[in-house]
């Protein structure tokens, strides 16, 4: 392998709308773009890859396409693994360190994250990700890192992030036909935190909330840790029917309509506004017919949130809010809706610029994408620096499982 071809990585985003490609270098430990690709995806149903044979023919010219752009072979990837399939689980488990005080090691960490991962798991479950929320070093909680301290009994909670194994097989398919090999799975709302969210945000409590096409994927950080994962298989491509059901209109054009003019509170938008639409007929529509439609479908997607956020007991954790994030989230008006359900602040998860990027990537539609790359690059330079420094053995210890 060439010196740039070693300090390439390249991510794949096989979402329900778009496929996209991302490839950034780095450079004496700086990440910089170098190219990207975006097709729209063929062959997706409710977040899975369905029909592997076109999905796969975008994933190869997309591929192919951020090859031109960036000049470079692209031979392997880091895809995000999202959809309503996710699931998220709490456990926690632990041991007595050979009934003596002594110095934790990294194998008794080890041995503490097996124990709480022993969990029965309905058949066709793979875990994606082993996320520790918190040690606790004879009982005395809240400690991120016990390798080094010295205790007689050593616990962990733990939030598993799973998913289908068979969706995560057929994304991996998908790569590999398209003609590139997957070197690792990470779950899209990881990614998507890693290029929207704050530290201090993850730390005070915050649902990063990524409003696809035909799910919305989210992440609940709290003390700096996940404490909840899910999805709802709701998306911006079920607000788009809607309008192209109940104004009769093909699903291209409804899908421009509310690109264009689309509201998610009624009462936002000017009573007499109209603009005239060609299709069915030649015809004056009133832009608030447009919002009577979106608003219920948005309502009813913060309701179903909410309901998961209050299973999941993480409603009232949310001391910095909660961050809108994926093409959903431009939606005018979605903030608003947030607000009004959830009763936290709400702001506009734009990720992250990166070194050389366009500015066409600055939008939240990308945020997975850019997350993934940033994830890999951290990954990868804690692996490497596995053998200096305790902090980073153990994010390598946790890093993804896949
Ligand atoms: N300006 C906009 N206003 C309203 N909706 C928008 C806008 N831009 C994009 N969208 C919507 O965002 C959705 C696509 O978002 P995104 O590209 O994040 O999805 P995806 O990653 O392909 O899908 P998924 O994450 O569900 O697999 C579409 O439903 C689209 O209608
Ligand atoms: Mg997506």
């Amino acid at each position: 392998m060439s010196q740039a071809q070693d300090n390439l990585i390249v991510v794949l985003d096989v979402g329900s709308a778009s496929t996209r490609v991302l490839a950034g270098d780095v450079n004496e430990g700086a990440l910089r773009y170098c190219g990207h690709a975006e097709l729209a995806s063929a062959g997706m149903r409710k977040g899975m890859v369905a029909d592997l044979g076109p999905a796969a023919r975008v994933v190869k010219n997309a591929v192919e396409q951020a090859e031109r752009v960036a000049r470079v072979n692209i031979d392997s990837c880091v895809v995000g693994v999202g959809g309503p399939h996710i699931r998220g689980l709490n456990t926690n488990g632990g041991f007595d360190l050979a009934g003596r005080m002594r110095e934790i090691t990294r194998e008794d960490v080890k041995t503490a994250v097996e124990r709480a991962r022993a969990v029965e798991r309905p058949p066709d479950r793979e875990i994606l990700h082993l996320l520790p929320r918190q040690f606790l070093v004879d009982d005395q909680p809240g400690i991120f890192d016990p390798i080094g301290m010295i205790g007689a009994r050593l616990e962990v909670d733990l939030h598993i992030a799973t998913c289908s194994g068979s969706a995560l097989q057929s994304t991996v398919t998908c790569a590999n036909r398209g003609g590139v090999e997957v070197t690792e799975a990470v779950l899209e709302q990881i990614a998507a935190a890693e290029a929207t969210l704050s530290a201090d945000e993850r730390e005070l409590g915050v649902c990063l909330l990524d409003i696809g096409a035909h799910s919305t994927d989210f992440i609940v950080f709290f003390e700096g840790a996940v404490a909840h994962t899910g999805s709802v298989p709701v998306g911006g491509a079920h607000f788009t029917n809607d309008l192209a059901v109940g104004l009769q209109l093909p699903v291209t054009q409804a899908e421009e309509l509310k690109r264009q003019y689309g509201h998610a509170v009624v009462t936002a938008v000017p009573q007499n506004a109209e603009i005239e639409i060609a299709n069915p007929q030649p015809q004056m529509l009133r832009l608030r017919m447009i919002a009577e439609i979106l608003e219920p479908r948005a309502r009813e997607l913060l309701y179903f949130v909410r309901e998961n956020l209050r299973q999941g007991g993480v409603l009232d954790a949310l001391g910095a809010g909660c961050v809108l994030t994926g093409g959903g989230a431009m939606l005018p008006g979605m903030l608003d809706v947030t607000e009004s359900q959830l009763r936290v602040p709400v702001r506009t998860g734009m990720p992250v610029r990166l070194s050389q990027m366009p500015g066409e990537l600055a939008h939240p539609s990308w945020a997975t994408a850019i997350g993934l790359l940033l994830y890999a690059h951290r990954t990868r330079a804690s692996r490497a620096a596995e053998n200096n420094g305790l902090r980073a053995r153990l994010r390598a210890i946790f890093a993804a499982t896949y």
